[in-house]
C-alpha cells in the first residue's frame, strides 16, 4: 500500500472518533513511523509502505484515536525556538507560556549574569529556552516529581546546557538554597474539581495540574517562597489561570509585591503577571 492509501485511512479513522486535527495529525504519525519529515512525507506520497510499517502506523493511529496528546505519541514537542523531549511524567508544554519565557527575556539583558530559580520545571522547557538565549545566565530548577527532573535533566543535556542547571528535587515549601535575581514558575493552577473535565487528565500527571480546591495552592507557596528566595527588586514571573488575576494580585500585594506587568495569551486571556520584591 501507498503512504497516500495509508494516509488516507489515517484521515478517515482519526475523523470518525472526532479528532479535529486528523490530517496533520495522520501525517505526523505517518513521518514518525519512516522516520522522515513531514515535507519529505508530503514530497514521496506514491512510495510503497512495507508491512511493519503499516503495521506501526496503525497502532500510532490506534492510540491518537483514543485522544492520546500527539506529543506523548511522538515523545517531543516544540516549545519557543526548540524541540523538547516529552513524556507522560510532564506537562505537554504550551505556547501560552511562551509568555512567561518572552517577559523573563525583558528583564534580562544579553550579556548580563544572572541566578535564575525555576519552580515546577516539568520537561524544562521554560529555563531551556530562557538559558540559551542568555549565555550568562545560569539556573536551578525544582520539581516535586522525580521523573519529570530525569526528563529535564535529558532535554538539558540534549541541549548542552547539563552545566548551567541545577536540578533538585524539591517541593517549593522546603526549598531553600540560595537568592535569586528571578524566579519563574508555572505551578500546578487548575481547581482540583475541574481537572476532570480537562480531557487531558487521562494523560497528563495530575501534579502538574492540580492547584488544589481553589487552584491557587501551589501558586501561594510559590509567592510566599519567593519572597524568602528573591534578592530584593528581584523579580517573579509566574503564569497563572485566566480567572486567578485578583486573587493573585492581592496575595502579590499582601507579600510586598510590585505588579509591575500584566500579560494576556495569545487567546487574549490573563496568563502571566511579572512582580517585583519591594523589601
Ligand atoms: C504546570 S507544570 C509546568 C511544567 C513546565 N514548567 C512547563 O511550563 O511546561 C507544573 C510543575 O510543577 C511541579 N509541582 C507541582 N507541585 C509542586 C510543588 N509543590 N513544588 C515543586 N514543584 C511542584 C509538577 O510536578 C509539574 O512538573
Amino acid at each position: 500500500m501507498k503512504i497516500i492509501d495509508n494516509l488516507r485511512e489515517g484521515y478517515k479513522i482519526l475523523k470518525n472518533n472526532s479528532i479535529a486535527s486528523y490530517k496533520i495529525d495522520s501525517e505526523i504519525l505517518m513521518s514518525r513511523t519512516l522516520e522522515i519529515s513531514r515535507e519529505e512525507l508530503i514530497l514521496d506520497l506514491e512510495k510503497k509502505v512495507n508491512f511493519k510499517e503499516r503495521e506501526k502506523y496503525l497502532n500510532l493511529i490506534n492510540r491518537r484515536k483514543k485522544n492520546e496528546p500527539i506529543a506523548y505519541i511522538i515523545s517531543n514537542k516544540s516549545f519557543w525556538r526548540d524541540k523538547f523531549l516529552i513524556d507522560k511524567n510532564v506537562l505537554i508544554p504550551r505556547p501560552d507560556s511562551e509568555h512567561l519565557v518572552e517577559q523573563t527575556l525583558k528583564l534580562i539583558k544579553k550579556k548580563k549574569t544572572k541566578k535564575i530559580l525555576d519552580i515546577g520545571v516539568g520537561s524544562g522547557c521554560l529555563t531551556i529556552s530562557i538559558l540559551k538565549e542568555r549565555p550568562y545566565c545560569k539556573c536551578d530548577a525544582i520539581d516535586v516529581s522525580k521523573k519529570a527532573l530525569k526528563l529535564a535533566k535529558m532535554n538539558a543535556n540534549l541541549h548542552q546546557l547539563a552545566d548551567r542547571i541545577k536540578f533538585y528535587k524539591s517541593d517549593v515549601d522546603n526549598f531553600c538554597n540560595d537568592k535569586y535575581d528571578l524566579i519563574i514558575s508555572n505551578p500546578p493552577y487548575i481547581k482540583k474539581h475541574k481537572i476532570k473535565y480537562l480531557g487531558v487528565i487521562n494523560f497528563e500527571p495530575k501534579i502538574a495540574l492540580d492547584g488544589g480546591l481553589d487552584g491557587l495552592e501551589v501558586i501561594r507557596k510559590v509567592i510566599s517562597k519567593s519572597k524568602y528566595l528573591l534578592k530584593l527588586n528581584g523579580k517573579l514571573i509566574l503564569e497563572i489561570g485566566s480567572d486567578q488575576r485578583y486573587s493573585v494580585t492581592n496575595f502579590l500585594k499582601e507579600k510586598n509585591f510590585f505588579i509591575n506587568n500584566i500579560i494576556k495569551d495569545y487567546g487574549k486571556n490573563i496568563r502571566c503577571i511579572v512582580s517585583t520584591k519591594i523589601n
